[in-house]
């Protein structure tokens, strides 16, 4: 792009000078004035008034145009800050459009391969779990199921007493394996893609909730834009770590969950009113979560409530 006028700043640089030297030099060859071995006063004063010229002429012409320069490092250092980056203004001609376009098509470049890397970390993350719940239903999930049915055939042809003592054993194995398809469950989001989001989320806060002593409402406002999916995957994991969370560690008596559009925005948030989350608590979810957040350029925050109990806020662009 600096080649566009076929000049580098360098060169424009030495022209300039070049120019203006050769201009002195032809002022004092052909001016009246000349030097004489012990400067007259006279000369003395032509020679500072052409250097003077000289000086302010080099300063105003080279200065110009190096003035697009201290322009962009100023706007540079102003748009380094946001995010994503902020294009700059691209002057109409000149050195500083040239420059202003380079520089606003690699911010563009910067821009798609954090984005690229942020999806390909995401799908990364999902393949991941999609491999877990892969091996524990075929590992684990088969095993355990295998070892059900060879306890039933030893109750068949058991004694009563030890029928009824195998009975216990059966029970704790079924419980082992409904949790165990459980973990696998909701390591995929087949919910998600089956049902999409509003339907994901009902059915989520009813898995975890239907069971125990803890009340939910949820508040899914009608009409939500429709999301990207690695956005919908974002909000559908942050709200089902945040609902686990209350299912594990809240003791709350209700949970509210809400997802609303605000201006650009999606929120959802998760609010409880138990025991209070500790301050700077963070383990693996929490990190996930904000982890989850920042790759699609969202946020979230976690913390106790004024009158009891946890929020999680997650704010994502629509
Ligand atoms: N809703 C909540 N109510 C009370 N405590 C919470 C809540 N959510 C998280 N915590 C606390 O924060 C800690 C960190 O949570 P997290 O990162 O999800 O890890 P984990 O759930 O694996 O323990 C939890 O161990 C728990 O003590
Ligand atoms: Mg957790």
């Amino acid at each position: 792009m600096l080649s566009a006028h076929g000049f580098s700043l360098s060169s424009r640089v030495i022209a300039i000078n070049g120019l203006l030297f050769a201009l002195g030099t032809a002022l004092l060859a052909f001016s009246p004035a000349t030097v004489s071995s012990r400067p007259l006063w006279s000369e003395v004063i032509v020679l500072v008034v052409g250097l003077a010229v000289m000086i302010v002429a080099n300063g105003v012409l080279v200065g110009g145009t190096l003035r697009p320069l201290d322009r962009l490092v100023t706007q540079l250092d102003r748009v380094r800050s946001t995010e994503p980056v902020e294009r700059l203004p691209v002057p109409r001609s000149g050195l500083g459009h040239d420059l202003a376009e380079s520089v606003n098509d690699l911010f563009a470049r910067i821009d798609t391969a954090r984005r690229d890397s942020s999806l390909a970390a995401l799908a990364a993350q999902e393949a991941e779990r999609a491999r877990i719940a892969q091996e524990l239903h075929d590992g684990v999930g088969q095993s355990l199921t295998a070892v059900l049915l060879e306890l039933g055939a030893i109750v068949e042809q058991a004694d009563p007493d030890t029928a009824a003592a195998l009975t216990g054993v059966r029970e704790t194995t079924r419980a082992s394996l409904d949790e165990v398809r459980g973990v696998a469950r909701q390591l995929r989001p087949h919910v998600l893609e089956d049902l999409g989001l509003r339907s994901a989320l009902v059915a989520l806060t009813t898995e975890l909730f239907s069971h125990g002593e803890t009340h939910v409402r949820r508040g899914i406002m009608p009409g939500l834009p429709a999301l990207d999916d690695p956005v919908e995957l974002v909000v559908f994991r942050v709200a089902q770590e945040a609902l686990t969370n209350v299912a594990r560690h809240a003791r709350a008596r209700t949970v509210e969950l809400t997802l609303n559009q605000v201006g650009t925005d999606v929120v959802l948030t998760v609010r409880d009113d138990g025991i209070g989350i500790a301050p700077g608590a963070v383990g693996t979810g929490v990190r996930g979560m904000r982890e989850r957040a920042t790759l699609v350029d969202g946020q979230v925050e976690i913390g106790r409530r004024d009158g009891g109990g946890t929020q999680v806020r997650l704010v994502v662009p629509a």
